[in-house]
C-alpha cells in the first residue's frame, strides 16, 4: 500500500476490489480518501454481478461522509454527475448522460459504471463510491461488452494521467456532497433530468424475476426511476433498464 503525498490517495498494487478493501477499512478512511488500484482481481458490479476490467480502466473507490438518510442510489446518480463534469472538462463538446441508476454514457455507449455502498464507520455515515471508468482499455474485442462501451481515449484522444483524473473526480464528488449537505439531494434533480439518458425511451425494467414496461419519465426525490404506462406513473427503486427494441410504445 502506498499513501500519496497529497494524503488522500491510497494506491494498492493489486486488490480483489477497491470497494471491498474500503468496506474493510472504512473506520480508518477519512472523508475524501480514495483507494485506487491498477489491477482489480475480483471487481464487483451492481446487483452482485462480477465486474471485470482490463488494464487501462480506472478502478477506484472514494470515501465520502454523507448526510444522514441519503441512500446509495441517490449517491450513484450524484456520482454520475461528477463523472460527467470531469469528462466535459476535458472535452466541452461532449454531452455525458446518466443512465439510471449507475452508468455514465457518452454517444450512447457506456463510459463508466458506479457501485455505491453504505459503510458502518464509527459515528459517521459513509458512502463508498466505486467507479470503473474506461480510460484507454486494452479491450478483448471478442467480448461483446466492449462494443457497447466507449473509452475516454475515443473521446479526448490523449487522456490525462490516472492521478489527474482521480483528482478531478474527487473534486466533483466532494462538491456534490457539499451541495447535497447544504441544499438537499433534490436540488440535483434539475441537472440529472437534463442528462437523463433514458428519458422518453420505451424500456423494460428487469428485477429478479419481475419486469415492468413503460416510458422513462425521469427520477423522483429518492432517486427512483419513474415509468409511465397507460397514463399512470410508477416509481422503481431497483432493476436493470433495457431499451425496448420494438416499434410499439407501452
Ligand atoms: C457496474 O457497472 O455494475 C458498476 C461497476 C463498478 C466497478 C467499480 S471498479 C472500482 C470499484 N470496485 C469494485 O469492485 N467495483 C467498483
Amino acid at each position: 500500500m502506498v499513501a500519496d503525498s497529497a494524503g488522500w490517495l491510497i494506491e494498492l498494487a493489486t486488490c480483489p476490489s477497491t470497494n471491498t478493501w474500503a468496506l474493510e477499512h472504512a473506520d480508518a478512511l477519512a472523508h475524501g480518501a480514495c483507494v485506487w488500484t491498477q489491477q482489480q482481481t475480483q471487481g464487483r458490479g451492481r446487483g452482485g454481478n462480477a465486474w471485470k476490467s482490463p488494464a487501462g480502466v480506472l478502478t477506484a473507490t472514494f470515501v465520502v461522509d454523507v448526510a444522514r438518510g441519503l441512500n446509495a442510489q441517490q449517491f450513484s446518480l450524484a456520482a454520475g454527475l461528477a463523472i460527467a463534469h470531469a469528462v466535459e472538462d476535458l472535452e466541452p463538446k461532449v454531452e455525458a448522460r446518466i443512465k439510471w441508476p449507475n452508468d455514465c454514457y457518452v454517444n450512447d455507449r457506456k463510459l463508466a459504471g458506479v457501485l455505491c455502498e453504505s459503510a458502518a464507520a464509527k459515528g459517521r455515515d459513509v458512502m463508498l463510491i466505486g467507479i470503473g471508468l474506461n480510460v484507454a482499455p486494452e479491450w478483448d474485442r471478442s467480448d461483446p461488452l466492449s462494443t457497447s462501451a466507449i473509452a475516454l481515449a475515443d473521446i479526448v484522444g490523449k487522456p490525462p494521467s490516472m492521478r489527474a483524473l482521480l483528482a478531478s473526480l474527487r473534486r466533483y464528488l466532494l462538491e456534490a456532497d457539499g451541495l447535497i449537505t447544504a441544499n438537499g439531494w433534490r436540488h440535483l434533480l434539475d441537472q440529472l433530468r437534463e442528462r437523463d439518458w433514458l428519458a422518453g425511451k420505451s424500456i423494460r425494467l428487469e428485477s429478479n424475476k419481475k419486469s415492468a414496461d413503460g416510458i422513462a419519465v425521469g427520477f423522483d426525490e429518492q432517486g427512483r426511476l419513474l415509468l409511465e404506462n397507460q397514463g399512470k406513473v410508477a416509481a422503481y427503486s431497483s432493476g436493470t433498464a433495457r431499451i425496448a427494441h420494438t416499434a410499439s410504445r407501452f
